[in-house]
This record gives structure tokens, C-alpha cells and sequence, in this order.
């Protein structure tokens, strides 16, 4: 191992006045599964409207809508029909307007999905594109058939969708082949079209000018592919078929230099917008699942000169599971601490509508230790609705699966499904859990409900969302403090079973302990400060303002502790 990885410290000089969303969290809403106020299976924006309380009493200061826009829904509104219409089962512009004024008024910001790698097929571009309308011809990646051994016509090259097969899809009327990346249903615009970028921009302002505050920018990898269409070679990964996405190294249809440059564009754009409009920044957050130095140069180039993402996120805890141990937590905060240059903002998350909830995948017990490492860490906290409360994925049959990368095929759906993470939200243990009124549910409710739900973690002084909500807290506070001299971070017990994270600020720590391992483990302090305990895990025997004796902490299997000498 990597001597680094056991004990890391990195000290800066102190550094103040953040920008709003530097120390923010950000929750995210996947609209279809929040909150059913008219009780007609589906989430919406009025659902959203009556929750807004509840996300201000949690304590994040931003809210993510996953795609809200006109949609057939055949990938959860990731396959956009018209970009500047709310999908009519979520409700109107009126009730988007309302959200957005009411948001603000509460003092949450709202940041809205863009998806611009792909629209649906029933999107007017992709219609009038098909039939070569004038000016729509170029809109997406139309390229004709090669003539195979066989004298058939196949695709132009070997490229595939991520959700298998070949990524070329062919289309009678316009006798030729289109791309898509994700879904056939979900054909690639194309950026070499002039009349594209602009329709984008408009786009993005429309939003913009009905007050929303930033953006997350879906699967931007994406966005360009080889002008010449080469093949691409394959990756040699072992016990991959030949139709599976990993079969192939993505060196045509990944992370193009001319996308770099279009995020630098859009956030040219986005800062001028700022600028113009006045107001808090309007902000930029790629989705962009690639090696950590692509994601780092969606962020900008290395000195600044080029300014990309706000942030790109962080999918390097994603793969957190039972498995895990310190060295793997370790591995990926000093790989952020080392490559990303400081003039740029981290961000953590654990969790999503793509990945299996964290509460199943770490097991409940380890719940309180993520959402602690997420929140006392520097930089933006991401939160997929429900790790607050530690819900855990939901059942759902093949039958009753939506998720596009999973349907068809009954005996791999289990493995590929992301509709487990995309059961609705457990507010209480009423009928459907709160969600609506007893309508059949797009998804079916997790039969959990009873066990894990908000209202009954509301009432429960030890409860996952009761730690969260101190977690919130404790964010802002280390968010505002001022060091004199210097400011930074310990990590340590990376080669053990007790991870540690410590945050300084000159002599003040605040220091987090989780124990990951199989046993009880006992971890010590500095003898010469005297800790008290800010927040603890649910099972754990410490108290919120318990002072430590003897500067020892006991954890039990997945018991986690913040402490501070203040
Ligand atoms: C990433 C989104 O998070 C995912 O849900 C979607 O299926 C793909 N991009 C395609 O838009
Ligand atoms: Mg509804």
C-alpha cells in the first residue's frame, strides 16, 4: 500500500469566504418517487412544493430535480420530448414557477437536470430530423449502413450502447442509422451542429430566467464522438461479451477534447448569465462517470485558466459496500486530496438513482458512519432522497421493472435493475407510506415501510434522520469557522479497522470515528484535549453532549462518533 494511504495530513494555509455553494448540500429528488399529491401513482411538483418544509428542517440548502420535463418516461425523463414543457403527470409551469418562488422563499436553491447528450425520439428535432426537414437535418448522428460480407447493410462501425448492443440504430424512413449512447429511444444530438448549441443555450437561459440556480449536466462523457467514426478497440476485459459496453475501450465515444471544451463554454455562458443577471452564482455540476483525470478536467484545467464544472461528481465511494475498510475509504479521499488542484471544490456523495441504495449496499448498521464521512469532509455533500432516513432498496419483480438498462430480459434483471434505488420515499407507515393516498404506485412501495420511515425516525430521538440533521448542522458550523493560521485534515487507521477523519482549524478538531470492522474496537484520543461528542450513530452508547472519559471511544461493529475539544 501506498505509505500515504495509512495516515494522510494535508494543511493549507487558511482560506475563508466561501461561495454558497462550496459547503452546500444538495438533495436530490428523483420527482417520480418523492411525494404523490394527487394520488395518481406518481410523484410531482406540488408533492414537491408541500415537502419543501421538510427539506429546510433537515438542513440542505439545495434541491436536484432529477428531470421534470415532457417526457414518454421510457428512462425516467432522462429522454427529454420538449425541453421547455414540465411533463404534465409532474404538473405545470405554473406549479414549476410556485416551486421555484416558494423554494427561495424558504432559502433553498433549486437546481434543475439538463440532458444534453440525447432527447427522446418523440422529440420534434428527432421527427422533423427523420424526414430531413430543412434545418433539422444535422441535429443528430445520422450516418449510412456499411454493406456487411453478406451483402446486408450494417452498422458504420463496432460502437455500442452502454445498455448493450450496437450503439446504431436504423430508421426506415431516413434509411440510414442513428447513434445512441443510452437507449434507441434516446438518439445522440449532434454537437457539430451549430443549430444544436444554440437551441442548448436557449434552453439553459429559459431556465435560467425563471429563477432556477444552476444546473446538473447528465452524462456528459458523452457529448462528442470521433468525427471519423473509427472503430474502437477492444478493452480485453476478461469474461465480457462481445455486445456488453465494457467489451470496447472508449477512446472514440468518451471524453472527446471537444467536449472539454464545450463545458468550458456552457460555464463561460452560465458566468456571464451571473454576471449579468445579477444574484447568488448560478451553478454547474457534471455527471460525468470516467477516470479521475477526465473528471478532473471537467472541473477546469489544472491552473484555472479554463473553468469548467463548479464541481464534477465524486463516484469514487459509490462502490462502498459491506466489503469495505478503512484503506478503501482511505484510498479514495487521498486520491481527491492529491489530484484535485485547490483551487477547485470537492464533493461526496454515497449515493443515487443509478446505484442500489447505501443502507443495502453497506449494510444499516454502517448507515450514520457514510452520511458523517460525506458531511465533515470540505467541500459539497450530495444526498440521494432517503439516506437520510437509511432506506434501503426496494422490491420490485420484472414485471413491474421501468429502468431501460434492465427490462426485456427477466433472467439479468435482478442484476441490472436501477428500480430498487427508485421505490418511492417512506414518509410514514400509513397506506403507501405516505407517499399518496393509497393509488397503485408506478413502483411498488418497499414492504420495509414499517420498519424504516421519517415520521417514525422523527419521533425517535436515535434515529438515522436525527443524525442526519445534526450532520447538517455540524456542516455549517465547520463551514463558518475561521482559522488564523491553518486549516486541513488527518486521516488515519486506513491500514486498521477504525477509520478516522479529523478536521483542524489552527487548534480545534473535530474528528470522526468509525469502526468498520468485524469487532468491538476501542480507539484513542489526544490526552491533553478534553472531547465532547457532537453526533452519534443510532446504535452507538454515546450521547450528543457526553463528555469522553479517559480519551477512549468504544465502537461496536459500525458504530461512529464526531467529537470535538472545543
Ligand atoms: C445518467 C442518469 O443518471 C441515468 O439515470 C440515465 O439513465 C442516463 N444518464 C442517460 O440519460
Ligand atoms: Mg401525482
Amino acid at each position: 500500500m501506498d505509505p500515504r494511504l495509512l495516515f494522510f495530513v494535508l494543511t493549507i494555509a487558511a482560506v475563508h469566504c466561501k461561495d454558497w455553494w462550496q459547503s452546500a448540500t444538495f438533495y436530490q429528488v428523483y420527482p417520480r418517487s418523492f411525494k404523490d399529491s394527487d394520488n395518481d401513482g406518481t410523484g410531482d411538483l406540488q408533492g414537491i412544493i408541500q415537502k419543501l418544509d421538510y427539506l429546510v428542517e433537515t438542513g440542505v440548502q439545495a434541491v436536484w430535480l432529477s428531470p421534470i420535463y415532457q417526457s414518454p418516461m421510457v428512462d425516467g425523463g432522462y429522454d427529454i420530448s420538449d425541453y421547455r414543457a414540465i411533463a404534465p403527470e409532474y404538473g405545470t409551469l405554473e406549479d414549476f414557477k410556485q416551486l421555484v418562488q416558494s423554494a427561495h422563499d424558504k432559502g433553498l436553491k433549486v437546481i434543475l437536470d439538463f440532458v444534453p447528450n440525447h432527447t427522446s425520439d418523440q422529440h420534434e428535432w428527432f421527427q422533423k430530423s427523420v424526414s430531413r426537414e430543412a434545418g433539422y437535418e444535422d441535429y443528430y448522428l445520422w450516418v449510412d449502413g456499411k454493406v456487411g460480407d453478406d451483402g446486408q447493410i450494417v452498422p458504420p462501425n463496432n460502437w455500442l450502447s452502454l445498455w448493450r448492443n450496437s450503439g446504431w440504430e436504423w430508421n426506415e424512413v431516413r434509411q440510414q442509422y442513428y447513434l445512441h449512447q443510452f437507449s434507441s429511444k434516446q438518439p445522440d444530438l449532434n454537437y457539430r451542429s451549430a443549430s444544436v448549441h444554440n437551441e442548448m443555450k436557449d434552453t439553459m437561459k429559459f431556465w435560467l430566467d425563471l429563477g432556477v440556480d444552476g444546473f446538473r449536466v447528465d452524462a456528459v462523457p458523452h457529448i462528442y464522438e470521433d468525427a471519423q467514426l473509427r472503430d474502437e478497440p477492444l478493452s480485453n476485459n476478461s469474461g465480457v461479451d462481445p455486445n456488453n459496453y465494457d467489451y470496447l475501450d472508449h477512446v472514440y465515444t468518451k471524453d472527446q477534447f471537444e467536449t472539454f471544451q464545450l463545458i468550458y463554454d456552457w460555464r463561460d455562458f452560465i458566468d456571464n448569465y451571473t454576471a449579468t443577471a445579477g444574484g447568488d452564482t448560478r451553478i454547474f455540476m457534471t455527471e460525468s462517470a470516467t477516470s479521475i483525470e477526465n473528471v478532473i478536467l471537467y472541473y477546469g484545467t489544472a491552473t484555472g485558466s479554463r473553468l469548467g464544472a463548479h464541481f464534477s461528481f465524486n463516484f469514487y465511494l459509490l462502490g462502498a459496500d459491506e466489503s469495505y475498510k478503512p484503506a478503501d475509504i482511505c484510498s479514495s479521499v487521498v486520491l481527491w486530496a492529491i489530484d484535485l488542484p485547490s483551487i477547485y471544490t470537492a464533493n461526496w456523495l454515497t449515493g443515487n438513482h443509478d446505484n442500489h441504495r447505501v443502507a443495502t449496499r453497506v449494510g444499516p448498521r454502517n448507515v450514520d458512519g457514510y452520511n458523517m464521512l460525506i458531511s465533515i469532509m470540505d467541500g459539497v455533500t450530495i444526498t440521494y432522497m432517503g439516506e437520510e432516513i437509511g432506506q434501503e432498496n426496494g422490491q420490485v419483480t420484472c414485471a413491474q421493472g421501468h429502468d431501460p438498462s434492465a427490462i426485456g430480459n427477466c433472467s439479468t434483471f435482478d442484476d441490472l435493475t436501477r428500480d430498487f434505488e427508485r421505490t418511492p420515499f417512506q414518509w410514514d407507515d400509513s397506506v403507501n407510506a405516505g407517499f399518496n393516498e393509497g393509488a397503485e404506485t408506478w413502483l411498488p412501495v418497499s414492504d420495509k415501510y414499517n420498519e424504516t420511515n421519517l415520521a417514525d425516525q422523527q419521533k425517535n430521538n436515535k434515529s438515522h434522520y436525527h443524525t442526519y440533521q445534526k450532520l447538517m448542522k455540524l456542516k455549517q458550523t465547520i463551514a463558518n469557522q475561521v482559522a488564523n493560521e491553518t486549516t486541513g485534515f488527518t486521516i488515519g487507521g486506513c491500514d486498521a479497522n477504525v477509520l478516522f477523519y479529523e478536521k483542524q482549524f489552527d487548534d480545534l478538531k473535530y474528528r470522526l470515528v468509525f469502526n468498520l470492522g468485524p469487532q468491538q474496537e476501542t480507539t484513542y484520543l489526544d490526552a491533553k484535549d478534553r472531547y465532547t461528542v457532537l453526533v452519534s450513530s443510532v446504535n452507538s452508547t454515546y450521547e450528543t453532549g457526553q463528555i469522553i472519559e479517559d480519551s477512549q471511544i468504544v465502537l461496536a461493529p459500525g458504530d461512529s462518533v464526531i467529537v470535538t475539544n472545543q
